[in-house]
């Protein structure tokens, strides 16, 4: 059994300009420890995924169709007792902004003990000396040098990288079997980043996590996910092990990303500037006819603005596009 299920997820919010139709029938498993990478610009949905998994998804959003189950337990049907129950103890998530998630007015080691109070894992965790012993142990294992001392400081006294740090120490206390990381380096410079994505590793391999890591950057997922999915506009267009997608996108959007990436960029032409997707994402309140990627592909032609191309899968990869590239980079057309 999967240890998570995404089946046909859709989700619509109520807005004043009328009903925008945010996700459109998303699906993916994910197996105990294994790492997903979910990767795609600004505003193609990656983060209301995470919040429809956690249960947080703002009040003017509603699930219009689809099922999400976690250990095959049904988590759409479930009340909010029983969700937060799971919240926070069985899946976690490292939000997109450390900074604004931390509570300003209390110490670290006050908000890492309430976790830990909250979601009590080990004996330790039931007395205020264990827990004690317990917030020295996890600030060591994410890497806080001088923990007891740290521990007495208020959000505002630690830098941007020692805040993500703290807010994986918040989320990984109770051991998830399943932890969200959301762009969970982008507000970190390049070799801040570097780490932390080296102790998102680590943790999941030490604990045995499944991660869902959440990116607009393919070279953030290349080293860290052993499958990704790429979402465009509330849909997946391309999906499979990481390796492969990148090696061999199938569809031009992943295609597009990853010429935009500068590591892979820099070796052909150094001096000059990156490349980027020409056009814009779709206004989700007036989507585009069929394919919704077409109006920005140079190799659109009829049927991609007649119809929207079915999901198709082939052995472990997974494509929507009705001319998808092959491995030469040339197209089946
Ligand atoms: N509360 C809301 N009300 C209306 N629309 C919303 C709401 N929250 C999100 N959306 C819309 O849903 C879409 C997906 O948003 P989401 O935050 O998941 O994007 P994202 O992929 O995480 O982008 P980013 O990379 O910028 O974080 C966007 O078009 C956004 O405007
Ligand atoms: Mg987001």
């Amino acid at each position: 059994m999967a240890l998570l299920e995404v089946r046909d997820l859709s989700i619509e919010f109520e807005t004043r300009k009328g009903n925008l139709k945010a996700l459109e029938r998303l699906s993916f498993t994910l197996n105990e420890g294994e790492t997903l990478g979910i990767v795609g610009e600004s505003g193609c949905g990656k983060s209301i995924t995470s919040l429809a998994l956690m249960g947080l998804l703002a009040p003017n959003a509603r699930v219009s169709a689809g099922a999400l189950r976690f250990e095959g337990k049904d988590l759409l049907a479930m009340n909010e007792e029983a969700r937060s129950e799971i919240r926070g103890a069985e899946m976690s998530m490292i939000f997109q902004d450390p900074m604004t998630s931390l509570n300003p007015s209390f110490t670290v080691g006050f908000q890492l003990e309430e976790m830990l109070k909250a979601h009590p894992r080990e004996e330790a965790d039931r007395s205020p000396a264990g827990r004690r012993k317990r917030l020295v142990e996890l600030m060591e294992q994410v890497g806080i040098p001088d923990p007891a001392q740290r521990l007495t400081c208020y959000p505002h006294e630690l830098s941007g990288g020692m805040s993500q740090r703290v807010m994986i120490a918040m989320a990984v206390a109770s051991r998830p079997k399943l932890l969200i990381a959301d762009e969970p380096t982008t507000a970190l410079d390049v070799t801040i980043q570097a780490q932390i994505l080296e102790l998102l590793r680590d943790l999941q391999r030490r604990y045995k996590m499944a991660l869902i890591l959440i990116t607009h950057d393919l070279g953030v997922v290349s080293e860290t996910a052993a499958r990704t999915m790429v979402m465009y506009a509330g849909q997946a267009v391309e999906e499979g092990p990481t390796r492969e997608v990148i090696a061999s996108p199938r569809h031009p959007y992943t295609a597009g990303l990853l010429q935009c990436l500068p590591a892979l960029h820099a070796k052909e032409a150094p001096k000059t500037r990156l490349p980027s997707i020409a056009g814009m994402v779709p206004d989700l309140l007036a989507r585009p006819s069929g394919c919704q990627f077409h109006p920005r592909c140079s190799r659109a032609q009829e049927p991609c603005w007649q119809a929207l191309p079915d999901w198709r899968v082939e052995g472990s990869r997974g494509e929507r596009c009705h001319f998808p590239l092959t491995q030469a980079g040339g197209g089946q057309r």
